[in-house]
């Protein structure tokens, strides 16, 4: 058996899980990836194999579906340790179609949690977001900043998520888990191979941008520029995607080494800094040199002025910081376009 141990990857060919398998492989790891292709492509596992040489096992499989993971538990023999990506994550899908989000996100993490307890798998990183933090009122955020009530359904599954995490680790000592308060990752493989496929109208700024630039959308809305910020439109914490991958390596080798009990920990993982709409379109303008056409439109509801991470604790316990910049995050996302625009 390989010396890092298997790690089971559910959501493994979709963005951030694409990437944390490359990290994982490079890093010793053995993966298996689960994934129902609802949002992400079987070649994903080709292009993997090209960034680090190995084509993880593969299991077409649902998380929401017993017998399906069942076959999977039983077929992988040793599992060490299990990365939970997969779910649902458009905010606005969720407000139409609610049920669809709770029946996936955390029926599917039960589904995982109920197999990792009857295998005796007991290291477990949880895919968070800062969503969880709601409309907080201090900046930056740390994990110690109390939870307000989700703005969205998606949103009301990771805090339900953590809940149920929560009630795990009280009951069971041996469970060891992370949950991972992921900020807004953007960006993509340097080497312009692996990044997010486009699935309709983007949700998040960067694709969004850049499909304007490719000319694909007419034109970026920006929603809002009245909010109390420096230049009036909200300001997030933009990491790239590579260092959100190798923070779940971080995760996984955290849990291996730590011999005292665990329990559940939360982290942020962000670049730790507030970035503005109109400073990410303006240096998107410097690092690739092409013109973003953009309107300003009305705020968006929902949508809070500011938030951003602090980041300390992911330094104090897992020895992680980002180390790509803003620059290298806007100049990954260009490539990757034009990649996938042929
Ligand atoms: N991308 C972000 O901005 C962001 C921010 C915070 C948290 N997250 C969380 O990180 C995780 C990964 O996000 P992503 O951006 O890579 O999304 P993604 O949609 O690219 O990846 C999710 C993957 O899970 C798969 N999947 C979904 N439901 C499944 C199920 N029931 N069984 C098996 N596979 C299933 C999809 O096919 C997809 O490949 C999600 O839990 C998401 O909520 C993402």
């Amino acid at each position: 058996m390989n010396e890092k141990g298997c790690i089971l990857v559910t959501g493994g060919l979709g963005y951030i899980g694409s990437h944390t398998v490359v990290a994982l492989q490079e890093r010793g790891y053995e993966v298996v990836v689960v994934d129902n292709l609802s949002n992400s492509r079987l070649d994903v596992l080709r292009l993997i194999k090209r960034l680090s040489g190995t084509e993880p096992q593969f299991y077409q499989a649902d998380c929401t579906n017993r017998e399906e993971m069942a076959r999977v538990f039983d077929d992988v023999f040793t599992i060490d340790g299990i990365i939970h990506f997969a779910a649902h994550k458009a905010v606005g899908e969720s407000v139409e179609k609610p049920l669809k989000y709770y029946r996936n996100n955390i029926d599917g993490l039960l589904t995982i949690l109920e197999f990792a307890q009857a295998f005796g798998i007991q290291n477990f990183v949880f895919s968070s977001s800062a969503t969880v933090y709601g409309t907080a009122s201090t900046f930056p955020v740390t994990e110690q900043t109390p939870l307000s009530a989700p703005t969205s359904p998606y949103g009301a599954t990771k805090l339900f998520a953590e809940q149920i995490l929560q009630s795990v680790a009280n009951a069971y000592k041996e469970f060891r888990c992370l949950s991972l308060r992921y900020f807004n990752p953007i960006g993509a493989h340097p080497s312009g191979l692996l990044g997010e496929f486009p699935q309709g109208v983007p949700n998040n700024l960067l694709p969004y941008i850049t499909q304007t630039v490719s000319g694909v959308l007419r034109e970026l809305t920006v929603y809002g520029s009245d909010y109390p910020t420096p230049d009036g439109t909200p300001l997030r914490d933009y990491l790239h995607v590579c260092d959100l991958a190798r923070a779940h390596v971080l995760a996984l080798e955290y849990l291996e080494r730590t011999q005292d009990e665990v329990g559940l920990q939360f982290v942020n993982i962000g670049a730790g800094r507030g970035v503005s709409v109109l400073e990410i379109i303006e240096t998107f303008e410097q690092v690739t040199g092409k013109h973003v056409p953009y309107r300003i439109g009305p705020r968006r509801s929902g949508d809070v002025a500011e938030i951003w991470a602090d980041i300390k604790k992911a330094w104090r316990l897992l020895g992680w910081k980002p180390e790509y910049s803003l620059e290298d995050a806007l100049r990954d996302a260009w490539k990757w376009e034009q990649t996938i625009r042929g």
